[in-house]
């Protein structure tokens, strides 16, 4: 059988510094677990702009569509700024995002022991906190017609519609169910069908999905306020949480912040399946560029690493190596190593990005 394929695009600012790490992990895998990946490189954002003049060649388009999955660093910068908007760097993100079609966008909440001081929640509401929040990405209010700002008499009105197809609610609604079967096998759906037709929708066809294809896990509803109140009060009732585009733009950001710093925070983005079974996906951190940061060997790689430990368990059905990564950064935070980012009053000196890398591949190795 041919190795699983792997595109890599480092980006820009502390992408290539972060991925450099990334590469040790998935070197790792193949010269200790035998689980060899055929990776590819491209340039992708500003970089890309360097050198081809736009922030995503076709060439690298072609290939984001035809691999297993995408690991993407981060784009943008200052340098940038006043460049057109049709060639900035965040195009090229976007762009991969539309034409690959990723509707479900997955932000875990996951609290490493080690960490769970640095959470504004008590430190019982937090530590081992592992849940899955995933948003429908491409359709709901953000995308939906009419839009616009008119002008009615002498009054201005804005308007914007929230509007959801069956078909944009099943097709999330199974990728939330497939996942929940990878992990705990529980899934919340949230919409507020109490005051919103797309919610009376929504509950609807989740239930329909459900009662259908995916009667052996475990389904609630939940009115995304009621939700919001939840995850605050105790998060750990939760495995998946499902929801659309908006609820689920404010309900990861919420969730991820219970957790603490940036640079722990993976994602992944998941469309159709492709003929092998497999969903079409792009991991990334949650971070961006951080320009301020960049170059001078600062930048927490965890998130990166998390995220294909992530690709791990999501595209590439090794959930067992996923695991030995989470806990081989679970083992280092033990251990008191951190960057800059985790550092809270204490005065502990910082670890550099690539010794942060190096003691994960250390826990790895004392893992097997
Ligand atoms: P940012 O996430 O790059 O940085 C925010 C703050 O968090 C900075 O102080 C930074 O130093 C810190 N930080 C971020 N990641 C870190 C890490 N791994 N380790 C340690 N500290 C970390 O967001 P910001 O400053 O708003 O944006 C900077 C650039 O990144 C902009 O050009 C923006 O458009 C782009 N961006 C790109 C994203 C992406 O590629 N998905 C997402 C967010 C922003
Ligand atoms: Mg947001």
């Amino acid at each position: 059988m041919s190795n699983p394929t792997l595109l890599i695009l480092p980006g820009d600012g502390i992408g290539p510094e972060v991925m450099t790490e990334v590469r040790k992990v998935i070197d790792w895998m193949g010269s200790s677990r035998g689980i060899s990946f055929d990776v590819s490189e491209a340039l992708v954002g500003g970089a890309s702009y360097d050198a081809h003049g736009t922030p995503l060649t076709d060439e690298t388009m072609e290939q984001a569509q035809s691999v297993d999955a995408v690991l993407l660093g981060a784009v943008g910068g200052p340098k940038y700024d006043d460049l057109d908007f049709s060639v900035k760097p965040e195009r090229g993100l976007l762009r991969l995002r539309k034409e690959m079609d990723l509707y479900a966008n997955l932000r875990p909440a996951q609290c490493f022991d080690a960490l769970a001081d640095f959470s504004s929640l008590k430190k019982d509401v937090v530590a081992g906190l592992d849940i899955m929040i995933i948003r429908e990405l491409t359709s709901g209010i953000y995308f939906g017609e009419p839009r616009g700002i008119i002008t009615e008499g002498n009054e201005r009105i804005g308007i914007n519609t929230q509007r959801y197809t069956e078909s944009e609610i099943a097709r999330v609604a199974r990728s939330a169910f497939e996942l929940a079967r990878k992990r705990g096998n529980k899934v919340c759906s949230m919409e507020k069908a109490n005051v919103m037709e797309s919610g009376v929708l929504w509950r609807r066809v989740v239930t329909e999905v459900h009662e259908a294809e995916y009667s052996d896990v475990e389904l609630s509803h939940m009115y995304a306020d009621a939700g919001a109140m939840q995850l605050c009060r105790w998060p750990k009732q939760f495995d998946v949480i499902v929801t659309d585009n908006l609820f689920g733009d404010l309900l990861s950001d919420a969730a991820a912040m219970l957790t603490g710093s940036l640079g722990m925070l993976p994602s992944a983005s998941l469309g159709a399946p492709m003929s092998n079974g497999r969903p079409k996906a792009l991991y990334e951190p949650v971070h961006g560029s951080a320009p301020d940061i960049a170059g001078q060997g600062k930048a927490n790689p965890i998130a990166c690493i998390l995220s294909f430990a992530m690709a791990l368990r999501y595209s590439f059905d090794l959930g067992e190596e996923a695991t030995r990564v989470e806990q081989a950064v679970e083992k280092v935070l033990a251990d008191g190593l951190r960057t800059a980012d985790l550092i809270g009053e204490e005065g502990v000196s910082p670890v550099s990005t690539s010794a942060m890398g190096d003691a994960i591949i250390a826990a790895l190795d004392a893992s097997v």
